[in-house]
Parts: C-alpha cells; sequence; structure tokens
C-alpha cells in the first residue's frame, strides 16, 4: 500500500493543562485550587501532524514557532516523530503559541490561547508547501489568521486536493468561502459556533450537519461529539457512531486523533464507515491518558486495541 502523504496546516503550542475540580465549581472573581499541572507540547496542528506520522504517513507541517524555548523544544519533538520542519519557521519577536487548559474531573474544559508565532501562518508558506510535494489530502483548523484558512482551501483545490477542516477553536466562519470543501468536523462548541444550533440529541446534530453541508456545500459533515460519539452525514442520511467506553482522563488531542485517523484510514483507502471506527478507537485511547501529543496513540496500539475488542465480542 502507498504511504500517503499529508499537509497539515495549523497551530504550534505550548500547553499548559490543570487537572482539579468539577466544572461547576469554576466561577469569576474566585480561586480555585487544582491537583496538578503538565507541560505538554501541542496545538491542533502539532498535534494533528504527529497523530499522522503515527499513523505511517509522510507528513508535512506549515505553522511557525517563536525563536524561544518553548519552539525550540517543540520542533525538536516533531522532528524526532519524523514530521517535516521545512515549513516551520522559528521567528524573532514573537513568542511560540501558549495554551493554558483547566481539565476538569467531569469531563469539561476552559481552554484558553495566546496565539502568539501562530499568528504568522501565511497563505504563501502553504503555497510553497503545495508547490514542493504532491499531497493526498491537505488538513486545517482556524488557529491562525483565517485568510490562512481560506486560501488554504482554494490552493488545495486548484491543485484537487480533498481538504478537511477540523473547525476549532469555536467561531462562527463564512462557510461559503469553502464553497464545496471534501469535509467540515466540528467538535459540539464549534457546531453551536458556526450554525447557531445547540446539538442536544440526534434530531438537532441532522439540522447542525444539514446547515454547514448547505453552507459550506461539503461533500462530508462529521460532528465530534465527545463521549457520546460522533455523528456522520453525507447529504442521504445521518448517523451516530458511539464512542468507545473508557475511563477518561484528558480530552485534549481528542478531537486532533479522531479527525487525522479518519483522514489517513481514508487515504489508505477505507470506506466511511470503516475510517471512522477506526477514528473512535484512536480517539477512544487518546482520552484515556494525559497531554496532547503524548496520547496520540500509534497504528500498532490501535490495531491491538481494535483486536482486543472483537476478541471480547467473540468475533
Ligand atoms: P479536543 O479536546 O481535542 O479539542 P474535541 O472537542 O475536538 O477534542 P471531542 O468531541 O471531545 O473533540 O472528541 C473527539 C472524539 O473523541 C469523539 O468523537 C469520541 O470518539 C472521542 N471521545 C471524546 N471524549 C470521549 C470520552 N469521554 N470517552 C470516549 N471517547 C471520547
Ligand atoms: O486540540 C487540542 C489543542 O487545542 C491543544 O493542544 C491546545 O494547544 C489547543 O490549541
Amino acid at each position: 500500500m502507498k504511504q500517503p502523504k499529508v499537509l497539515i496546516v495549523g497551530s504550534i503550542n505550548m500547553d499548559m493543562i490543570f487537572y482539579g475540580p468539577h466544572g461547576d465549581e469554576m466561577k469569576p472573581n474566585g480561586c480555585l485550587n487544582f491537583d496538578s499541572v503538565g507541560y505538554y507540547c501541542g496545538g491542533k496542528g502539532a498535534n494533528q501532524a504527529v497523530a499522522a506520522a503515527r499513523l505511517g504517513a509522510e507528513v508535512y507541517l506549515v505553522s511557525a514557532v517563536g525563536n524561544d524555548a518553548n519552539g525550540a523544544r517543540i520542533q525538536e519533538l516533531l522532528h524526532s516523530g519524523n514530521v517535516h520542519l521545512d515549513f516551520i519557521p522559528a521567528l524573532d519577536d514573537v513568542q511560540t503559541g501558549l495554551s493554558g487548559i483547566f481539565m476538569m474531573r467531569d469531563g469539561s474544559y476552559v481552554g484558553t490561547n495566546v496565539r502568539g508565532a501562530n499568528d504568522s501562518i501565511t497563505p504563501e508558506m502553504v503555497e510553497r508547501a503545495l508547490d514542493a510535494e504532491a499531497f493526498d489530502m491537505v488538513l486545517m483548523q482556524m488557529e491562525m489568521p483565517l485568510e490562512t484558512v481560506y486560501r488554504t482551501y482554494e490552493l488545495a483545490t486548484e491543485r484537487k486536493i480533498p481538504v478537511i477542516l477540523d473547525a476549532g477553536p469555536a467561531m462562527k466562519i463564512p462557510l461559503e468561502r469553502l464553497d464545496g470543501i471534501f469535509m467540515v468536523s466540528p467538535n459540539e462548541a464549534e457546531t453551536e459556533a458556526l450554525t447557531g444550533i445547540e446539538v442536544k440529541n440526534e434530531e438537532t446534530a441532522q439540522k447542525a450537519a444539514e446547515y454547514i453541508r448547505e453552507h459550506a456545500r461539503a461533500e462530508y459533515v462529521l460532528l465530534k461529539l465527545g463521549g457520546k460519539g460522533s455523528y456522520f452525514y453525507d447529504g442521504k442520511a445521518g448517523r451516530i457512531f458511539p464512542a468507545c467506553k473508557v475511563d477518561f482522563v484528558d480530552t485534549t488531542g481528542a478531537g486532533d486523533t479522531f479527525t487525522t485517523a479518519l483522514m489517513i484510514r481514508l487515504c489508505n483507502g477505507d470506506d466511511m464507515e470503516k475510517a471512522i471506527r477506526y477514528a473512535t478507537v484512536a480517539a477512544g485511547i487518546c482520552v484515556s491518558r494525559r497531554g496532547g501529543i503524548s496520547s496520540i496513540p500509534d497504528r500498532e496500539e490501535i490495531e491491538l486495541q481494535i483486536k482486543n475488542m472483537y476478541d471480547e465480542k467473540g468475533e
């Protein structure tokens, strides 16, 4: 089987993840005690790039870091994780992106970002990458200038490369700028920001998916619904794919792992249903441990997990 070659366009952050109390204890003008804090390399672009490499793809990431210790540390990690660094400059006068994540015991979280160098990811950098290599698919998110998001779509489309938008962080964008995109995949908060529809059940999931499909004329919509799984819509029928039953520890990077695993399996020739099931197992492993990049499984681990699940079912 041919090794997939993919381009990821997106952010690099140093993540500080605070592990602590129940979500409803978080109140304005108060002080909360957390149990512990961990420093992890992350950012949606970096998480997705490492996930793609761990799943066997050749991976280029278009991103940016500051000329500082966090940037150097993350570049080193990406390099050792087999991600090409050709399009990740270390820039003077800006900080490497930083994310403070408050991960609550009930599974809710609050994320805070300083975008720093991620604001310097430009369409020209994306164009250089697309001119340099022939990619099977492009995956992007929105933790960078929106003009780069829209131009990435246009530049890839000119080259007939399918594009997936992992629609985080939550914001309202003119979906028409992505007219004809292969797939849009938001989580629950992102879905509400894009559509104004709160996803409470299958009916509202379907309405939100229809809205996105109509406005972006997307071929596919795949809503990520946390512990409830995902909702897939292809313009004909909508369908829930339940999440794996796991002991949740930290959801950071779950969405990145999910969308990337789906993309790589599609590149490998899986049909959509098989690819979503694989992505669900990959994301289930990710939420069972701490951090973003640190919690992303590789192909062997996912395949072993799938085998164990079938053995348990006696299939
Ligand atoms: P991120 O924290 O990376 O931003 P996200 O909010 O984009 O994640 P989620 O909807 O939380 O994405 O999760 C993506 C996928 O991960 C889900 O569709 C599901 O398959 C899996 N997942 C998330 N939370 C859990 C959980 N508590 N138990 C099992 N699987 C989960
Ligand atoms: O998707 C998870 C990522 O979002 C974290 O690693 C954090 O950096 C935020 O960008």
